[in-house]
């Protein structure tokens, strides 16, 4: 019987099974920030109002502190290891296999939910265009909103899936412009709102204290609530970054390229957020666009000014399937690694002659559509984050102990202060778990236990990615 905790040792991968090296930096920053910057600003911003006040500015400094420091180990590891599978293969390098299998199960939930969520939220703008248009209201909803299945979502994730099949490079390009819009969208939302700022809004600031609680809002509902509650909701809004560093494979130069991208992506959103945080809390009070399906725009129209309302709603159209294409491809990756790893069925790991797993990524789709055709948008998002906390936790981890074990190993990128920011990381990541809905909690657990069961009597006799 061999040891639970063998570990990987990566090994060159045969040339017919290498995916293409199509990627430079600036494709990575882009891919960053396109699958950074999304439902998590667009829309959950409302659900963090409602949980936390306008306090939800602390929210996004505390989320996006934690996520930095998550940020900062990441890059040390993914140009340590520049192999596909990110946060699975990490851990099963570093920490061995049973580990690795509870980061690469967790890994599932993150990007699967996160392409759900993302794919419901698209919906929710796109669906009031469409009714314009005659499209049925019951066709527009998931069973949990009255309708009967959510279609815009599970056109949107068949679109991207199509485009990622076409092979890499072509979709991040188009990725690159659609970023373009996003930013534009939400640079307009700054500027036109700013001017309505307004002190009297922010009162009371902390409404609901700071620590998770069960407590009633405006809406007369108990839900966790408290700037840590709101904080791991609005967690969600910052996370992407980790899926360039499942790009590593696909990467002409990991060992630079993948730190550029990695950090600067992040620097970049932890700024953008913390201005339309203030915007939004500043030119109108949190009640009103609390658990809002699109706030950015409602506060708009309460500003006085439609026309800029529906540019960032047909905007965020456009642009939020920059998010599910960085979700999307991630997502196939790990599939991907946990397939040549003897994990998944060995046909999966075909690559078409563009350099694709065309099978995979299909196969995700169709699970990640069927999710989001009937899924409620607030429980699956506090779910993959679940999943995101455990794999940047293990990450963390991970740099510690190969400072560890092989110190003087080169390392192309350094966590500056690793023995600070690491821990930090580590911490808070445990911090926000604990703050996300206990039934959240529980659901992840399950999950997690489930996937031992499947690990022992189905994975483990296949998994061949390990030394003996
Ligand atoms: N950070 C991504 C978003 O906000 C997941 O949509």
């Amino acid at each position: 019987m061999t040891s639970l905790f063998r570990r990987k040792i990566i090994t060159p991968v045969a040339p017919e099974d290498q995916l293409a090296r199509t990627l430079s930096w600036p494709h990575l920053v882009a891919l960053g920030v396109g699958a950074i910057v999304g439902t998590g600003i667009l829309t959950l911003i409302g659900v963090g109002a409602d949980r936390a006040g306008p306090a939800v500015i602390l929210s996004f400094v505390i989320a996006g502190a934690i996520c930095s420091c998550a940020a900062l180990c990441y890059a040390e590891m993914s140009t340590m290891i520049p192999a596909a599978g990110s946060a699975y293969t990490y851990s099963y390098v570093v920490l061995g296999e049973i580990i690795a299998w509870v980061i690469g199960w967790s890994l599932m939930l993150e990007y699967s939910l996160v392409v759900s969520t993302v794919a419901v939220g698209w919906s929710g703008y796109a669906a009031p265009l469409l009714e314009g248009l005659g499209f049925p209201h019951s066709l527009t909803q998931g069973p949990p909103l009255g309708g009967i299945i959510n279609a815009p979502a599970i056109f949107i994730i068949a679109v991207v899936a199509g485009l990622l099949s076409l092979g890499t490079k072509e979709s991040a390009t188009l990725n690159a412009a659609l970023v373009v819009v996003k930013m534009l969208a939400l640079a307009l939302f700054v500027i036109v709102a700013l001017p309505h700022f307004d002190a009297a809004n922010l009162h009371p600031f902390m409404p609901f204290g700071f620590a998770k609680s069960a407590e009633m809002g405006p809406d007369g509902v108990v839900v966790a609530r408290g700037v840590m509650a709101a904080a791991a909701i609005i967690f969600f809004a910052f996370y992407g970054f980790d899926a360039i560093s499942t790009a590593a494979e696909e990467t002409k130069n990991p060992g630079r390229d993948l730190a550029i991208g990695i950090v600067g992506s992040m620097i970049a959103c932890v700024i953008i957020y913390i201005l339309i945080g203030v915007t939004a809390v500043g030119a109108l009070h949190y009640t009103q666009f609390a658990n809002s399906p699109d706030p950015l725009a409602l506060i708009l129209r309460q500003v006085n000014q439609p026309i800029v309302a529906t540019i960032l709603a047909v905007s965020a159209v456009i642009a939020l399937p920059t998010v599910l294409l960085g979700f999307l491809f991630g997502q196939s990756r790990i599939f991907f690694t946990m397939a040549r790893d003897g994990l998944l069925p060995e046909g999966l790991t075909k690559v078409s002659k563009r350099g694709s797993p065309v099978r995979i990524t299909v196969l995700t789709a169709v699970l990640v559509a069927a999710i989001a055709g009937f899924a409620p948008i607030d429980a699956i998002a506090a779910l993959a984050n679940a999943g995101t906390l455990a794999a940047f936790t293990a990450v963390c981890v991970c740099v510690l102990v190969m400072r560890r074990r092989e110190p003087d190993k080169a390392r192309t990128f350094r966590t500056p202060f690793a023995s600070v920011v690491a821990p930090l990381g580590i911490l808070g990541c445990a911090y926000l778990f604990f703050s996300l809905p206990t039934r959240t909690e529980l659901y992840f657990l399950g999950w997690n236990a489930f996937g031992l069961l499947i690990y022992f009597f189905y994975a483990r006799p296949r998994m061949t990615g390990a030394e003996a």
